[in-house]
């Protein structure tokens, strides 16, 4: 086993692709309530699931929702790809703004697995071309994701690796 270790009043953001597993392993290694996910919010200010007007909205919704968790001291994961500077960045400036260190966990799998595994999804109908997208921009962000301002950088490589993580909470 690989033991991540996180800050226990802080935030946490999940980096991967579509089909890299954050959903799963959120679901895995963090209680229900912890989690905050993008698509959870997009659901709540728009009726159909591909409304990509409704992104603007439903990112508000969910920096918001992860700055009131945080000023309240509660561990906060953000299940959204990530996989863009500017994404990421707005959410290390909510942990500043509210004193909080951040995490990143990054879930780096194989192009070809995260690709299969969306294809084979009935909830995804977006295709290959996203996820390729998605894998350059993670590929391009991991060498600077380092300075971006992040306590600690998790980098999972492959799936037997994101398989093996447990976290535990750190003072
Ligand atoms: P998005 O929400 O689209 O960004 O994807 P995600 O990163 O949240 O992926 P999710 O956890 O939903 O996993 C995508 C698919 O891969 C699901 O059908 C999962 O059942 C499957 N999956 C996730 N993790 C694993 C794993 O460790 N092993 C296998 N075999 N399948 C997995
Ligand atoms: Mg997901």
């Amino acid at each position: 086993t690989f033991q991540i270790g996180v800050p226990e009043k802080g935030l946490v953001l999940l980096v991967g692709t579509s089909g890299a597993g954050k959903s799963t392993f959120a679901r895995r290694l963090f209680g229900p309530t912890q989690v905050v996910s993008s698509d959870t919010c997009r659901a709540m200010v728009a009726d159909d699931e591909n409304d990509l007007a409704a992104t603007p909205d439903a990112f508000d919704l969910l920096h918001h929702l992860v700055g009131i968790r945080l000023r309240r001291g509660l561990l906060t994961v953000v299940d959204a790809t990530n996989v863009q500077r500017t994404a990421r960045a707005s959410f290390i400036k909510v942990a500043k703004d509210n004193d909080v260190l951040v995490d990143a966990v990054v879930l780096d799998v194989p192009q070809e697995i995260a690709v299969e595994r969306t294809l084979a999804r009935d909830d995804r109908d977006f295709g290959a071309a996203v996820i390729r997208r998605q894998h350059a921009d993670l590929q391009r962000s991991l060498k600077k994701l380092r300075k971006e301002g992040f306590r600690k950088v998790h980098h999972l490589r492959g799936v037997d690796a994101i398989d093996a993580a447990t976290v535990r909470t750190e003072r």
